[in-house]
């Protein structure tokens, strides 16, 4: 039998390891994922994703069926491979700073793995670490764990990931760039080969600096789009509160001018998703660790916890008192497109509806079991948009799946006590709903 090819390894198989690990793999890279979740491994196996993403269950089954990747619980596998890339999770611990847990753990598993190897193995720090992570914290672990240094034996960079779920494949098939923050000459020249591999067709700009700088560019980005988030909803606040203003008529014009352009500029109920929020308190925490207070920061951040608060005023504006009122949330998942509930607005806005006294019956096409987890039965969680509308004083908006774009007036008419809508993210023809009363985020009410 002849020699395997050459292996690449993922350690942590969340969103980020398991779509870059299966778009290497259906470029026919060989891949090892590694994971300390038995049940995960074992339905990996089986080429069953343990989430929801587009286009990424076929591909994993193809890749899967194809022999291209293999599961595995024992880290020790690793030293088969080349390239190592760490993708284990950097959650937020209590005070907002970064939680390196994972991180050192991964690393130190990865290292006595290799130790002994008389092999160029390179390890890539690709998950969201704070500046100086990889150089201070990720090296002396590696080093001490695997008995070797730095340099022409042992590799080491960071090389952030900039995927949005819903399109995580998407985005690994065509970045619109690489980051590569190399510790030496040889780090970097593995990497972009690596590269290079699989995005042999297309060229993709490639920023090839220092691991710091890398790891600032991550956080630098994030910041960068949730500050446009809360831009945006502290323009849609303001135009709600002037007869006749359209924060989508001020989006669409801001945004035909090339130093602002059009992404990022949707009104609606705050940012959630796994990154804006923990990312944004890990770079507050290390600023104030530096002597310096990120206020701007702080500032995008408070604007998004209290949208929450915009809606549910919205609501009180059509109800007055919300005390034992019905209301129907429509969309519970932090964006369309995903089941993921990691700080989604909907549950900032149930918990003020709840506070208000409400009672909250909610739905959505995707995020149903996922919410029950974090909402429990403080909400009576529905499995369809007609059955949630049953009997509401009003009904908020919350994500803009196209399923609630398609329902009709008379889907409302026929099922809700009094033709209230709140809606979060404007995605109702208004014009088609007359005799209702609707507010929508960043819309002034017609004088
Ligand atoms: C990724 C990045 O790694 C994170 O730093 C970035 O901020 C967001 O994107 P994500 O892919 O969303 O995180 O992580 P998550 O879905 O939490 O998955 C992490 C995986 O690593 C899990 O499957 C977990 O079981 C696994 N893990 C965790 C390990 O294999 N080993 C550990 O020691 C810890
Ligand atoms: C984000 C970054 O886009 C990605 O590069 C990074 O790696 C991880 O964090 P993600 O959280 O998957 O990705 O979703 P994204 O599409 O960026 O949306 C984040 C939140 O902002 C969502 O709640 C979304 O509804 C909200 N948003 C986004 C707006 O409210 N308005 C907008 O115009 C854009």
């Amino acid at each position: 039998m002849g020699r395997q090819p050459e292996s690449v390894s993922f350690v942590g198989l969340g969103y980020v390891g398991l779509c870059t690990a299966t778009v290497m793999a259906s470029r026919g890279i060989r891949i090892i994922g590694v994971d300390v979740d038995e049940k995960r491994i074992e339905e990996l196996r089986k080429g069953h994703p343990p989430f929801h993403e587009p286009q990424l269950q076929p591909m994993l089954k193809t890749v899967v069926r194809k022999r291209r990747i293999e599961f595995t619980t024992d880290a020790s596998q690793v030293s088969d491979s080349s390239t190592v890339f760490l993708t284990v999770g950097t959650p937020s611990r209590e005070d907002g700073s970064i939680d390196l847990t994972y991180v050192k753990k991964a690393t130190q598993d990865v290292g006595s793995a290799i130790a002994g190897s008389p092999a160029y193995h390179h390890v890539v720090v690709k998950s969201t670490v704070t500046p100086g992570t990889t150089t201070d914290v990720v090296r002396p672990v590696l080093e001490a764990s695997s008995e070797k240094v730095c340099g022409p034996e042992l590799g080491l960079s960071s090389n952030p990931e900039f995927l949005a779920e819903g399109s995580a494949i998407n985005g690994t098939l065509h970045p619109d760039k690489i980051v590569i923050g190399a510790s030496d000459a040889k780090s970097s020249t593995t990497l972009t080969k690596l590269y290079r591999r699989i995005y042999s067709k297309s060229k993709v700009p490639t920023i090839v600096t220092d691991p710091t700088t890398a790891e600032t560019i991550k956080y630098a980005s994030n910041a960068f789009l949730a500050t446009r988030v809360s831009t945006i909803n502290t323009i849609a606040n303001i135009c709600q509160r002037v007869p006749n203003a359209d924060v989508e008529t001020v989006a669409k014009a801001i945004g035909l001018d090339p130093r602002i352009g059009p992404l990022y500029l949707k009104a609606g109920p705050g940012y959630g998703g796994s990154c804006f929020h923990k990312d944004l308190q890990a770079l507050i925490s290390f600023g104030r660790s530096k002597d310096y207070d990120p206020l701007l920061l702080t500032a995008v951040e408070e604007v998004n916890q209290r949208q929450a608060s915009e809606i549910v005023n919205l609501s009180k504006k059509l109800l007055g008192s919300l005390d034992n009122c019905r209301i129907a949330v429509l969309g519970l998942a932090f964006k369309k497109g995903t089941d993921d509930m990691r700080e989604a607005a909907s549950v900032r806005v149930i918990d003020e509806l709840l506070k208000n006294g409400a009672k909250v019956s909610a739905y959505d096409p995707m995020a149903v079991e996922n919410a029950r987890r974090i909402l429990g039965d403080r909400v009576e969680l529905m499995q369809d948009a007609i059955s949630c509308l049953k009997g509401a004083d009003c009904c908020i908006v919350m994500t803009e799946w196209d399923e609630f774009r398609k329902l009709k007036p008379s889907d409302y008419k026929s099922n809700m006590k009094t033709l209230n809508i709140v809606d979060a993210r404007r995605i109702i023809k208004r014009d088609d709903f007359d005799g209702f009363n609707y507010l929508g985020v960043g819309l002034g009410l017609s004088s």
